[in-house]
């Protein structure tokens, strides 16, 4: 049977800040976030039982209605009206789990691209991103990706207008036995730093205007080097997470990399290079220290976007 194939991918954080808590319970952020050519593959095929059906080839992920892939296509279906509509979902896993790098946000959105497409909902960009908004916080970026400012609790996309797309290479570095969930960092972020939060509007927007013309978007504008990236959520795991400590140090001081963090609530660590290549020479140079230490790692690029369905059908069972 034909199938459609969605490619999801991972992103970073190049900056995240915690400016303050919400009426809602979640925090008001100011962040930048970059799709990485790291990605998921979700196929989807049509089916007839009115079954919403996900196989993933990993046994640790749930594919019941706890997964955002059956969360967004029970979304998408009862948002049209149609809820006799069927599919059977199959996910490939490549992003790290539990990692920080929006692996579960990215297979979400891209289930909700593909299904708006399979069963030819025509839903327009902006409804898509409502759903997307109410299923996540980072689902919104998922959707579009490439280079953007996020704002709110990570839904407000902007975009930073580059002359050109930031070509940095990525090596990412991960404990495989180590996860960190995302409601606990942020509930520790205000245990530690709540109460010099700030309050106001005005004082949130003040925040967001020093991002938008600060030394990072220069950087990234080739007006001057990379600052040193900043990541609220690292100060508050790093004292906890031994191998987010162990594998920051080994990555400063045997990386050669420009910067230097940790992705979102982590644990995954992050390095950029000038370009793919470099980021590849420094994966194989650190590959015999970062397996000793029990680290896996991926070398990789920055993306200019975020889900996409692939114009050539894959064939359902095919490699
Ligand atoms: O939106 P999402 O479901 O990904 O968020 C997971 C959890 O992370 C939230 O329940 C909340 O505890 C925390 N969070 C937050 N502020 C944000 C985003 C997430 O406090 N802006």
């Amino acid at each position: 049977m034909a199938t459609l194939r969605v490619l999801a991918p991972a992103k970073i954080n190049l900056h995240l800040e915690v400016l303050g808590l919400r009426p809602d319970g979640f925090h008001e952020l100011a962040m930048l976030m970059q799709s990485l050519d790291l990605a998921d593959e979700l196929l989807l095929a049509p089916s007839a039982d009115g079954r919403l059906a996900l196989t993933i080839d990993r046994q640790d992920l749930p594919s019941d209605g706890s997964n955002l892939i059956v969360r967004a296509a029970e979304l998408l279906r009862s948002r049209a009206g149609l809820p006799e509509l069927g599919v059977h979902m199959q996910l490939r896993k490549r992003i790290p789990i539990g990692a920080g790098l929006a692996g579960g946000s990215s297979d979400g959105a891209a289930a909700l691209v593909g299904l708006n497409r399979l069963w030819g909902l025509g839903f327009a960009a902006a409804d898509l991103h409502r759903f997307a908004a109410e299923l996540g916080s980072d689902l919104p970026f998922c959707l579009e990706g490439g280079t953007r400012l996020c704002f709110g609790r990570g839904e407000i996309l902007e975009d930073p207008d580059l002359p050109q797309r930031p070509g940095f290479g990525v090596l990412l570095v991960k404990d495989p036995s180590a996860s960190v969930s995302t409601p606990w960092a942020y509930g520790r972020c205000r245990e530690l730093r709540g109460d010099f939060y700030l309050d106001h509007e005005e004082d949130f927007e003040q925040r967001r205007s020093a991002l938008r013309r600060g030394p990072l978007l220069e950087a990234l504008q080739g007006e001057r080097p990379l600052p040193p990236l900043r990541n609220d959520l690292q100060a508050v795991v790093e004292p906890e997470v031994e191998s987010v400590r162990l594998g920051l140090r080994l990555l400063r001081e045997q990386g050669e990399a420009r910067v230097v963090a940790m992705s979102g609530s982590g644990p995954t660590l992050f390095a950029l290079y000038d370009d793919g290549d470099q980021a590849e020479a420094a994966g194989e140079r650190l590959a015999p220290s970062l397996q000793e230490a029990g680290f896996e790692h991926w070398c990789c690029r920055f993306l200019d976007h975020g889900v996409r369905v692939e114009d050539t059908p894959a064939s359902a069972g095919g490699a």
